[in-house]
């Protein structure tokens, strides 16, 4: 294998190169056939994406498709302007589908829907808009979001959106101190939260959280909170607000004009894990964006009109922001929401929710798959699901077992999987089917239209067929990150120098015979946990900050639901001694200083860490030894 360190290889994707799953019909989609758009977008990508562009509304058209002049700070539509919020929202509104359901959101206490018309919506995102407007919110200025999966939070992205405003939505689970380093890094103004979440029928309250993180955040002038469990909640008179009573002030009412802003202003940041210390701050753009989302959600989801689309993400990941959220609505859809979780209060709930609600395409998680499956069939059957259509996958390698039940139990040998391989960076699927394709479990096929991606070793040389190497992708793509926010530098270090001109994906693949790419996992210090994406170097650090631990290293190990789970090892300061009161302390501290999702699984007490002369931590040898597994060359290792 060429690559180095994958933390991985968890999921098991050995899927077999000849088993082939074809459509059963390949005919009863809409989308063309893949061969009939592929090869004209190979051939000229930038006019494949011209072509998509013009299926939305701009205010004033581009001068160039593509800018490359500042590679790889690169710019799509110059000159161009638009709003992604006119084409999610606004040209919806006196048209045909003013009336059709934006939204369906279902309460995880299973007593509350609410629907929202695209007018209904609107109207919404307008409130939402003039409030955070009169809290002097403009163009540029960034507006931090933790809420849970609650409509609130379209109406939050969406009213940024309209003003240029650049939302950061922060997942509703990270502790007061990621909430306060992502706050202070994007120098939010305002904060809009709720009073708590509901998770499996407790209250997770968010709005001591906020009070917290927003104690020393000297750029927060004011936060806005949606009642959502009522329980009582501290409210700063001066800073803090409840959206209900904001609703009801004349300035609230009205429509609020969608701000044309340039193709290349900022949309969003979204923080995500890297290798090093501190997360990075994605930055994504109105124009080109909206074009990768609206495009790629378009041709993969074969979307109708009378569809009903389920996306299960939270809108606090990407998968949410471009696939919950953006992709859906710029295509006129009908999304469905769900507030709680997969198996809360029992294992049938969602496919209580597709029968109920009639769901025709459901978009989710290995992970979730491989939980539910674990419940038996009987649970699914015994549900009518034969409103589903097409059936999605996100977020980690899907191993062929789970893939094989959510086809035939789920999916009842009729639906297609569209396997997505993406990232927070590249913003839509960049390797992905269409529904009509052949599909192998376990592989997501071939680069999206107009991309090409190549396997590479160390060297920069592609390896042969069948090898493992480094995933690059060759072309750029209008939703591409355009860089980390305020860390230029780091943009280039991280995607563009390790082969100049190809973007480093920073995982590990290998493409067969048939041209098929078969992700394996990540090559550098991220962790996929349930499809979440977390950095050694944070759990490390919340790890540190406990009075116990001088030192500490985190490492995935295969797990066989979550994929991956995280195995520490710590080294404690003197005065301390290893026991199971202090693990479980430990594994506290991690969930409450970082996140839930980061608690290990395994905590092993040690002397001292592996390392190399130069300092490193050899996370290999501390794979190994874990796994009872040789541990290799060590003439690296120090001492
Ligand atoms: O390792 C790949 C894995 O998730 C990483 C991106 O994580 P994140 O930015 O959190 O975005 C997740 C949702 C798009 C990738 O580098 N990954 C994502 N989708 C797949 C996948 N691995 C294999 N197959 C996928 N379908």
């Amino acid at each position: 294998m060429a690559t180095e360190s994958s933390d991985n290889t968890a999921a098991a994707t050995v899927g077999t190169d000849d088993e082939f799953v074809r459509p059963i019909d390949p005919g009863q989609y809409n989308v063309p056939d893949w061969e009939a758009v592929a090869g004209p977008a190979a051939a000229d990508p930038q006019a494949f994406w011209e072509k998509e562009a013009r299926e939305l509304e701009w205010f004033e058209p581009w001068d160039k498709v593509l800018d490359d002049s500042d590679a790889p700070f690169f710019k799509w539509f110059t000159g161009a302007k638009t709003n992604i919020v006119h084409n999610a929202l606004d040209r919806w509104i006196d048209g045909p589908r003013r009336n059709k359901l934006a939204l369906i959101w279902r309460s995880e206490n299973n007593k509350e829907t609410r629907t929202l018309s695209y007018y209904s919506l609107n109207r919404e995102v307008n409130k939402m808009a003039n409030i955070i407007r009169s809290m002097g919110i403009r163009k540029g200025d960034r507006v931090t979001i933790y809420l849970p999966r609650i409509p609130e939070i379209f109406y939050a992205m969406l009213a940024c959106a309209k003003l240029g405003a650049v939302h950061s939505v922060v997942f509703a689970g990270f502790s007061a101190d990621a909430l306060r380093d992502r706050i202070d890094d994007s120098e939010s103004k305002l904060v809009i939260t709720a009073d708590g979440s509901w998770i499996n029928g407790k209250i997770f309250k968010l709005k001591d959280i906020v009070d917290d993180a927003v104690r020393h955040a000297p750029t927060v002038e004011n936060v806005i909170v949606v009642r959502r469990t009522g329980h009582e909640v501290q409210m700063d008179p001066l800073r803090d607000h409840w959206l209900h009573d904001l609703e009801t002030l004349p300035i609230a009412n009205g429509r609020c004009e969608t701000v044309a802003v340039d193709a290349e202003d900022p949309l969003y940041i979204l923080y995500t894990s890297g290798s090093t210390g501190r997360p990075k701050a994605i930055l994504h753009t109105h124009g080109g964006y909206m074009v990768g989302t609206y495009s790629t959600f378009k041709y993969v989801f074969d979307i109708r009109e009378e569809d009903r689309y389920w996306c299960t993400a939270d809108p606090g990941w990407v998968t949410g922001h471009s696939y919950l959220v953006y992709g859906p609505l710029l295509n006129g859809a009908t999304v469905f929401m769900f507030e709680g979780g997969a198996s809360y209060p029992y294992p049938n709930r969602w496919w209580q929710l597709i029968e109920h609600y009639g769901i025709n395409i459901f978009y989710t998680a290995p992970t979730a798959i491989r939980s539910l499956m674990r419940f038996g069939d009987a649970w699914p059957n015994r549900h009518d699901l034969s409103s589903l259509r097409i059936l999605g996958s996100v977020g980690e390698p899907i191993n062929p077992e789970a893939w094989r039940w959510f086809h035939h139990v789920i999916g009842k040998d009729r639906c297609p999987i569209m396997d997505t391989w993406w990232q927070t960076e590249t913003g839509m699927f960049m390797i992905t089917p269409t529904p009509s394709v052949p599909l192998k479990p376990g592989s997501g096929t071939r680069p999206f239209f107009g991309q090409e991606a190549e396997i590479l070793d160390d060297a920069g040389n592609p390896v042969a067929d069948g090898d493992e190497g480094y995933l690059v992708l060759k072309n750029p793509w209008p939703s591409m990150l355009r860089t980390l926010y305020k860390d230029d530098q780091r943009y280039v270090d991280t995607y563009w120098s390790k082969y100049p001109g190809k973007y480093l994906a920073g995982d590990s693949a290998r493409r067969d015979k048939d041209g098929y790419i078969w992700v394996i996992g990540r090559t550098d210090d991220v962790i996929k946990v349930s499809g979440h994406r977390l950095g050694t170097a944070e759990v490390e650090s919340a790890f540190v900050s406990h009075p116990a631990v001088a030192e500490a290293a985190v490492i995935g190990l295969p797990h066989e639901i979550k994929g991956n789970a995280i195995h520490a090892f710590a080294v404690l300061r003197m005065g301390y001694e290893p026991s199971e009161a202090l693990r479980d302390e430990l594994r506290q501290h991690i969930s409450e200083h970082l996140s839930p999702i980061a608690k290990p699984d395994g905590i092993e007490f040690v002397e001292s860490l592996p390392k190399t002369r130069s300092g490193k931590i050899m996370r290999r040898v501390l794979r190994a030894r874990a796994q009872g597994l040789p541990e290799g060359d060590l003439s690296t290792l120090d001492d």
